[in-house]
């Protein structure tokens, strides 16, 4: 690739790397590794040499890499605009890189953020680095070791400028789905990093689905490892075909070596969070946005993780539970609605949410586009993706994801099994949190009367906080405490 600009003072004859990646651990090593192996001269620059010898040594021979150990030789190897990748874990290190980088480079030269940062610190960054004449691209990065070496999906926001820079080479190491780069410039400072915020968030509420419909097989069903896992893999032929439950077949497969119980039996049932899960949920708090499947598997991998309190509480009562599904193939195939229609509701207010934090923050984000980005490289990757795309193609101001036709006709298809399993798995005292607060926000959702009537009546008795009213026009108010005749307000 030809340089695009004049060289400048500090460019030197040695610049002649088309990107740098600086962090190599393996998500960087990966994803320089993917850089080289499309024909890109990569520079490549870790704290500690080592790491960056370690890849040379090993994986030398996938392109062209340039071996730097200071940031200044790092930035003097690159052409300009200078394009750097940091790849490095989120947090207060990001900032000290960002902050050295920014004192070698030169105005139009790109940073890169590729870690999972905090959205707000990705706005705050981006001003930081503008006001410097720098470009800041908070590049939301999914698919693991493997999507970073192989093509993951890329979310990368900023400035719009910088990705005429960087869009071709970020889409050429992208996923690729019937041709189309699984990454697009998706709008200003952070929105990237909102957007890849909330697609960790629908990848918690895709896990704890699919945990849920694993532990109904057991509990319910008494199926082992084995017997689900032929469950999943004959599910991901169908509507359900999906990166997550292919690898939950997969999982469940897996036979532990040392005692020759199926893997997943030996492992401590306590869900770790890295806290992008949380941030989704903290976020959707405060644009008011209902995300409950997500809340709800956040909450549940916290519960899992209170094993102190779940030792003392086991054994509590359960009391009079039901008899076991007797028709194994119909529970089957309940689960297996219930699931894909949860499914859908998780998307739904996930797509809320990005709608709600594209109005906050001005970002203009189209809904198509990411569920065009998602359909290959990330976690959440899913043949539904397509029919999500194509709900947003027939109607972009959706007003939510489950009055497009096809997802409602979907719904309208596995209520009754979606009843079924949520009252089952209640007499039965298995939980469902999942399943059950998707299937109470599809009730509220079609609802025409919610109990929040009472709710502002007793908002009004005790803080004369007003109502509306649904014949008049205007705020009211009950004088409660007085003769308890209304006046307007
Ligand atoms: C991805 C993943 C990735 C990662 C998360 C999981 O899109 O590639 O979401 O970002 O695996 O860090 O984090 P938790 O530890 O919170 O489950």
């Amino acid at each position: 690739m030809p340089s695009t600009t004049e060289p400048t003072s500090r460019e030197t004859s040695a610049a002649r790397a088309q990107i740098g990646v600086t962090g190599l651990a393996v998500m960087g090593s990966n994803i320089a590794r993917n850089f080289a192996r499309h024909g890109y001269t990569v520079a490549l620059h870790n704290r500690s040499v080592a790491k960056t010898d370690a890849l040379l040594a090993e994986h030398g021979g996938d392109g062209d890499f340039v071996r730097t150990e200071t940031i200044e030789e790092f930035v003097a190897a690159l052409e300009r605009p200078r394009r750097v990748l940091i790849m490095v874990k989120a947090g207060e290190a990001t900032d000290a890189v960002i902050e050295e980088l920014a004192a070698a480079m030169e105005p139009g030269d790109i940073i890169i953020d590729g870690g999972n940062a905090l959205y707000t610190d990705t706005i705050r960054r981006e001003a930081a680095m503008r006001e410097r004449g720098l470009n800041f691209v908070g590049a939301g990065i999914s698919g693991g070791e493997e999507g970073a070496l192989n093509g993951p999906a890329i979310m990368p926001g900023g400035p719009a400028e910088s990705y005429e820079s960087l869009g071709p080479l970020l889409e050429s190491v992208a996923a690729k789905v019937d041709g189309t780069p699984c990454c697009t410039h998706i709008g200003p400072d952070g929105s990237g990093h909102f957007v890849k915020m909330v697609h960790n968030g629908i990848e918690y509420a895709d896990m704890q689905l699919i945990g849920e419909a694993y532990h109904l097989f057991r509990e319910a069903l008494g199926f082992d490892a084995k017997q689900i896992a032929d469950v999943f893999t004959q599910w991901n032929s169908g509507d359900l075909e999906s990166y997550l439950v292919e690898i939950t077949a997969e999982v469940l497969n897996q036979v532990d070596a040392t005692t020759g119980r199926p893997l997943v039996d030996v492992i401590v049932d306590a869900a770790e969070q890295k806290g992008t899960g949380r941030w989704t949920v903290k976020s959707a708090l405060d644009l008011g946005v209902p995300v409950t499947g997500i809340a709800e598997a956040v909450f549940a991998r916290a519960l899992s993780g209170s094993r102190a309190q779940r030792k003392a509480a086991a054994g509590l009562a359960a009391g009079a539970l039901a008899d076991k599904p007797t028709d194994v193939e119909q529970f089957t195939e309940d689960i297996r609605r219930a699931l894909y229609a949860s499914k859908v509701v998780a998307y739904a207010q996930g797509f809320d949410q990005i709608a709600a934090g594209s109005a906050e923050y001005g970002w203009n984000l189209k809904p198509g586009d990411l569920a065009t980005i998602w359909r290959g490289g990330c976690i959440i990757r899913a043949r539904f993706l397509n029919r999500i795309k194509d709900a947003y193609d027939n109607d972009p101001a959706l007003p939510s994801l489950i009055l497009d036709p096809y997802f409602r006709e979907a719904i309208e298809t596995g209520i009754d099994s979606w009843r079924r399993v949520v009252a089952t798995a209640i007499l039965l005292g298995i939980p469902v949190p999942a399943f059950g607060s998707s299937l109470s926000y599809y009730d509220a959702l079609r609802s025409e009367r919610l109990p929040a009537a009472l709710t502002q009546a007793q908002r009004d008795f005790f803080g004369a906080h007003t109502y509306e009213r649904v014949d008049a026009e205007g705020k009211f108010h009950t004088l409660w405490s007085g003769d308890r005749s209304e006046i307007q307000a």
